[in-house]
């Protein structure tokens, strides 16, 4: 008997929760854990069309790709670039999440940034499906990653999120099961490796690539002058004379090529907190304002934050890269229980796409 009731349950899919990133791909498969971390990356073949890898092992083709196989962001600045890829790629997930052949779709929690629009939420949705889904649920990225945190959502009280990732930045402020006030812009870590790019181009004539510019964020990058002494070697290549070269790039010169992005980032967050209801902000003072997503581990960033709203207490959230993944794998425990901080709840595939 016992062994039938297995047999019917392996006929059915393990619970998904993926957090559909800019630059990371997570999966959580409940009652396993995140089972999947991965660039958010698809190699198609030009001439056919088809999927040659997905995440890591597409990541590495990249910039590397015979002519007929391009590398593909299937989500560029935290919007679906690419339908058909990001459907490809999630069809792809959802497959290697499950251990063989099922009968039925896995329910799936899908994490996406604030601010993005119905249409397109509706094509992650349809994606999802369309990948072998049987029922999806939409939730912000604030929201879930003030679940992974473990705030106190549900309660009366403001809890506020500020979620750093590659493409967007997401700030949010939840009371009571919702997003009471939130704001979205594509100011984030891609952003900064852009104007690393940039000033390395203006102040040592010096072309570097993207990958260059986020390994020198990442080992020298600091907002406070207290964390003088880092540097790194960059290489890339001479403008004038169009040889390779190697320079030795420091923290302050990290801290000038991302000074504008993080003023625009303290001014986002200043506004979220002006447009917030006394009652709330009061309550964020008490439990201070959570940090998540990558952009989270930027040196001195608490610090230099905290200094900049008056005192403010600022938390980096534990693991702050899985964050929005974890809350979407607390949700599946009991998606009832969350169906007010969900931005759809969603059980049809809409007509619109068969
Ligand atoms: N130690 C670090 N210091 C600074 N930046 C970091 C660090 N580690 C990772 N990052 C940056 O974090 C970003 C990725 O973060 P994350 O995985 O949260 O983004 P995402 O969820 O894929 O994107 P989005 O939420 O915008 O769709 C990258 O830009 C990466 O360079
Ligand atoms: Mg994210």
């Amino acid at each position: 008997m016992k062994n039938l009731i297995n047999k019917i349950k392996n006929l059915f899919s393990d619970d998904i929760g993926i957090d559909l990133g800019t630059t990371n791909t997570l999966v959580y498969v409940k009652g396993r854990g995140i089972v999947i971390n991965e660039p958010s990356m698809v190699a198609v073949n030009n001439k056919t069309g088809q999927v040659v890898a997905v995440g890591k092992d597409a990541k590495e083709m990249l910039g590397r790709t015979p002519g007929h196989v391009r590398a593909v962001q299937p989500l560029i600045d935290g919007v679906i670039s690419d339908f058909e890829v990001t459907e490809e790629m999630l069809s792809y997930l959802i497959n290697k999440a499950q251990n063989g052949f099922k009968l039925l779709g896995p329910r799936v929690v899908v994490g996406i940034p604030s601010g993005i629009t119905g249409v397109q939420t509706r094509a992650v949705r349809d994606a999802a499906m369309n990948a072998g889904a049987r029922t999806v649920h939409i939730v912000e990225e604030p929201m879930a990653a003030a679940i992974g945190i473990g705030l106190p959502v549900h309660e009366p009280t403001g809890s506020m999120v500020i979620d750093i990732g590659g493409g967007t930045t997401d700030i949010g402020v939840i009371s009571l099961s919702g997003i009471v006030n939130s704001r979205n812009i594509k100011i984030a870590g891609d952003r900064l490796n852009s104007d690393i790019i940039t000033y390395i181009r203006n102040e040592f004539k010096i072309l570097i690539g993207e990958k260059s510019a986020e390994d020198a964020k990442i080992a020298t990058g600091s907002v406070l002058e207290s964390d003088e002494g880092l540097e790194s070697v960059v290489r890339g290549r001479d403008l004038i004379t169009g040889l390779p070269r190697e320079i030795l790039v420091t923290d302050k010169d990290i801290r000038e090529a991302i000074h504008h992005s993080i003023t625009q980032l303290v001014d986002m967050t200043k506004e979220v907190l002006e447009t917030t209801p006394p009652e709330i902000v009061s309550d964020v003072l008490q439990s201070g304002i959570y940090l998540a997503g990558g952009g989270a581990l930027i040196r001195g960033l608490s610090v230099m934050l905290s200094d900049m709203l008056g005192g403010i207490k600022i938390v980096v959230a534990e693991d702050p890269l899985t964050a929005v993944v974890r809350g979407t794998g607390i949700m599946l425990d009991d998606i009832e229980s969350y169906k007010e901080s969900l931005k759809e709840h969603e059980n049809q595939l809409s007509p619109t796409t068969k």
